[in-house]
């Protein structure tokens, strides 16, 4: 298929997704996202290992969202819907503004306040949603706009809506339509775990449907101070430096413990430290700049080696794919960035200077 004719995941994967000929499908082509090589996280990991970076801040609103937010769009749309809702930790609510932009609907969105990240506030504003700040986390908001939906002529469309489900799970899709195989493990960042479901039912999917062989192993890793699964138990206050993922009681919880006991996988921690390390390692080294959170799944990787998970797989096998999903594009946090390097000095305009300063 030529870039050209791409008409985004709906269209895609139509025969997938619970459309039809009826539905208006909003779409700002999304999808299609680069499956990126990544030599150096390979050669860390082992030289059995071929890391590959699912890019998805590549989609137009800068992260994954836009995969389920084109399906969700689109059926509220043929429903007759003329709102939608989310709360969000900032990617929800960029992609749900763009959409009903698209589809000439109106846009709700609660999040909480001063814990988004700016470039996704902008977006929200800039195309035209209604921002409503609340004095409490993503979990307070989420349970608002779920209330809210039930009781007003108006349609949630954060992931517990299943058709943000339905669309997300094409990434798992395009994996294997790249590969031509599912690769062994699946990494990925774990916030209100709508992602990892999503992944999980499209790959077991294309194994219903004889495209695979066999599954992947999915590994999925929360914020350390933002673990709930991890513990156990839902975090009232959750902590972290990451704020896309900063939840404490995630809506998808249930179904995250199953595609971790299904695929055999985990679910794990990694700290804020470890966060930034991957952050800058991916910008610095491969020239791939993500958003904090969806550093979580290289950061993982980096921890779980360190920490002999791989070994028995190593022994087994004499390839090891991971494919790591890169969640959000590391433009829509500008601030965290700059604050994390150091600031250029400001020197005199001559040659002289910058020459010297350069020391070329
Ligand atoms: N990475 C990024 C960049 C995110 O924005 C999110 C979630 C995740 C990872 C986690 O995905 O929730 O499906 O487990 N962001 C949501 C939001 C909560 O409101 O934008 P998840």
């Amino acid at each position: 298929m030529s870039n050209h004719s791409y008409q985004g995941v709906i269209h895609r994967y139509k025969k997938y997704l619970p459309v039809s000929d009826r539905t208006p499908i909003v779409t700002l082509l999304e999808g299609n996202t680069p499956l990126i090589f990544s030599p150096k996280i390979s050669n860390i990991l082992g030289k059995n290992f071929r890391v590959y970076l699912k890019y998805e801040g590549l989609n137009p609103t800068g992260s994954f969202k836009d995969r389920g937010m084109t399906v969700a769009v689109s059926k509220a749309k043929e429903e007759g819907q003329c709102a939608i809702v989310c709360a969000s930790t900032g990617n929800t609510s960029a992609s749900a503004s763009a959409y009903a932009a698209r589809a000439g609907i109106k846009c709700i969105v609660v999040i909480p306040s001063g814990a988004i990240a700016l470039g996704k506030l902008a977006q929200a504003l800039i195309h035209n949603a209604k921002v409503i700040a609340i004095d409490g986390n993503f979990d307070d908001a989420l349970s608002i706009v779920r209330e809210l939906s039930l009781n007003y002529p108006v349609r949630l469309v954060n992931s517990l809506n299943p058709h943000r489900i339905e669309g997300q799970k094409t990434a798992a899709f395009e994996v294997v339509d790249t590969l031509g195989e599912a690769p062994l493990f699946h990494s990925l960042p774990v916030g209100n775990a709508g992602n990892i479901t999503a992944y999980w039912k499209g790959y077991k999917e294309y194994y219903s449907y004889s495209k695979i062989n066999r599954l992947p192993i999915m590994l999925g890793f929360q914020a350390k101070g933002a673990s709930p699964i991890v513990k156990g138990k839902p975090i009232k206050k959750p902590k972290t430096i990451a704020t896309a993922i900063r939840i404490g009681n995630p809506a998808s919880w249930q179904m995250a413990v199953k595609a971790k006991e299904e695929s055999g996988g985990i679910i794990d921690a990694v700290t804020d430290k470890e966060i930034i390390y991957a952050y800058k390692f991916l910008s610095r080294e491969e020239g791939i700049f993500v958003e904090p959170a969806s550093a979580a799944s290289v950061a993982g990787l980096f921890k779980i080696r360190k920490e002999g998970y791989f070994d028995r797989f190593i022994k087994d096998f004499d390839k090891i794919v991971i494919v790591c999903t890169l969640t959000g594009h590391g433009l829509k946090d500008p601030q965290l960035a700059v604050s994390k390097v150091k600031s250029p000095k400001i020197i005199k305009p001559t040659i002289k200077e910058v020459a010297k300063e350069t020391r070329l």
